[in-house]
């Protein structure tokens, strides 16, 4: 993606390949470009200002968007701030409604959506579509939670007094959103925000902004009501409307998904005005495989964990630790199926991974990669840059004899690169896996009961996957400890994270009848 600083007017009209690619949509209205989404309407940026989204597979142009600035983002908050007094107004049901008819819409359109994301994520269309239903099942989820936002009814200390809780709306909420998931990880802060009675500002990422503007369309043909739901894009001004969204003091809460580092900028930015925050950063996760594990099934685990989405999501395992008794076997096994996979773009039905999404993905990859071979880690397979498939292209690569002092022992890759270490005992393993600043995701395999407690409850980590690679699910609690970050999205804590608890105290009752 590349930043054209003032696109003229005429390069709004749509390129050749631009009109090619939104008419093999079923519906090419849903493709939006050089807008953004504020109060209901489709509208430029104030400054007129668009920028270019590269598809990374081909480094063609996918379209170009409205550059947002500051300007644009005010006239979401206050869109969001005005629309907010009568959303809250709206019974449970009610928004459950709307979120049920928007769960509809992605399903009736989720064909276009995951072409969308192929698009401009670069994933293959049938992890897109998995993507999709994903993303749809937020607002399934959430529409089944809305009407049961229940309060307490306490018993009172003090002779008299009557105590309730209620729970209600935190207000406007600013989401920052993504691009490895572009239609997942808006859904999955949306929707629960909605089902609370929340209205909200997404500034969504510069990557992947159509799938965005899609959803957003289809949320709009479901009725949200005007103000509610505003998305803006940028690219230039990201650091701006980040700060916006941070230190408006009409902003009440702030769900930030995306690294590390910009979540604790983000976090200090809040601090003025102390805005409650749920933030999913980075991950390292460990995938640990014992020498009692079903090694198919430790196989297949790697191998769905570590590749999803080219390497390129939080969850993925970072590092694979594997136990001296199954390495060498579990070594062959996995370079078996990674050498059989079929990297290409997305749109070929026989690509299993598609590309990275830009250079300095590349880059990153390419330096762990040269970490661990010059202290002593053998590739195994790939290893290299697919050049001669595009710019972004990168072999799934396996290293063995990966040591504790490599990069990858405690900086997240982002990439499809598997290094294995060796482990002797389950003690050793559990400090190497703790060993790390963040805690995310872990996952284990074993057949033996004991260590399956003992171990999942001794690793640092908010989600652990035992016997499994996958764990992501709209009904099971996402979110890290450490610093991966705090807050629960999806399931049952999820709405929480948009809610205040008031607490009604009636007093003056004066004393109970006796009977
Ligand atoms: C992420 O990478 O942040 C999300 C992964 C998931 O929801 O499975």
């Amino acid at each position: 993606m590349t930043q054209q600083p003032s696109c003229p007017k005429s390069s709004k009209v749509p390129s050749p390949q631009n009109r090619h690619w939104s008419s093999s949509l079923k519906d090419p209205s849903l493709f939006k470009q050089d807008v953004a989404y504020i109060n209901g309407e489709w509208r430029p940026a104030k400054s007129g200002r668009t920028f270019k989204v590269d598809d990374p597979s081909t480094s063609d142009l996918v379209g170009t968007c409205a550059e947002c600035d500051a300007q644009d983002a005010r006239a979401a908050i206050q869109a969001a701030a005005d629309a907010f007094p009568a959303f809250r107004t709206l019974t449970g049901r009610e928004r459950a409604k709307l979120l049920r008819k928007w769960y509809d819409l992605m399903v009736e359109n989720a064909e276009d959506i995951a072409k969308l994301i192929t698009w401009e994520n670069g994933k293959p269309v049938a992890e897109a579509k998995g993507e999709v239903a994903y993303a749809a099942n937020f607002f399934e989820w959430f529409s089944e939670e809305a009407p049961r936002t229940y309060g307490d009814t306490i018993p009172a200390t003090v002779p008299g007094n009557r105590v309730w809780t209620v729970k209600e709306p935190v207000g406007v909420c600013g989401l920052i959103t993504p691009w490895n998931f572009p239609a997942a990880m808006i859904t999955r802060k949306v929707a629960p925000a909605l089902a609370a009675g929340c209205a909200v500002v997404c500034k969504v990422p510069a990557e992947t902004p159509f799938t965005a503007l899609a959803v957003a369309e289809l949320g709009h043909r479901a009725g949200i009501p005007k103000g509610v739901v505003n998305i803006v894009t940028t690219l230039e001004n990201t650091p701006e409307i980040g700060e916006l969204l941070t230190t408006d003091p009409v902003i009440k809460k702030v769900s930030f998904t995306g690294s590390t580092g910009v979540g604790k900028l983000l976090m200090k930015q809040s601090s003025g005005t102390l805005k409650k925050l749920s933030m999913e950063l980075g991950g390292n996760a460990p995938f640990i495989v014992f020498d009692d594990a079903d090694l198919d099934l430790a196989v297949a685990g790697a191998i769905a964990c570590k590749f999803r989405g080219t390497g390129q999501t939080c969850v993925c395992a970072n590092r694979l630790y594997v136990q001296e008794g199954i390495y060498d076997e579990f070594v062959q096994k996995v370079t078996e199926k990674v050498n059989a996979f079929k990297v290409g773009n997305g749109f070929d039905e026989a690509t299993t991974h598609g590309p990275l999404i830009h250079d300095r993905a590349i880059a990153k990859v390419e330096a762990h990669i040269k970490d661990a071979k010059s202290k002593g880690g053998k590739i195994v397979a790939g290893g290299e840059k697919l050049s001669k498939l595009g710019a972004n292209f990168f072999q799934p690569t396996v290293i063995r004899d990966m040591t504790p002092d490599m990069a990858m022992a405690t900086e997240e890759t982002f990439g499809p690169v598997a290094g294995v270490f060796p482990f002797k005992t389950e003690a050793e393993v559990v400090k190497m896996a703790n060993q790390v600043e963040v805690g995310l995701a872990g996952y284990f395999f074993s057949r033996d009961l004991q260590r399956v407690y003992r171990v999942a409850e001794a690793l640092e980590v908010g989600m652990v996957g035992v016997n499994t690679g996958i764990i992501s699910d709209p009904a099971a609690p996402f979110g890290g400890v450490k610093e991966s970050g705090f807050g629960r999205e999806g399931s049952k804590y999820g709405i929480a994270e948009y809610q205040i608890t008031k607490t009604i105290t009636y007093g003056g009752m004066g004393k109970p009848l006796q009977s």
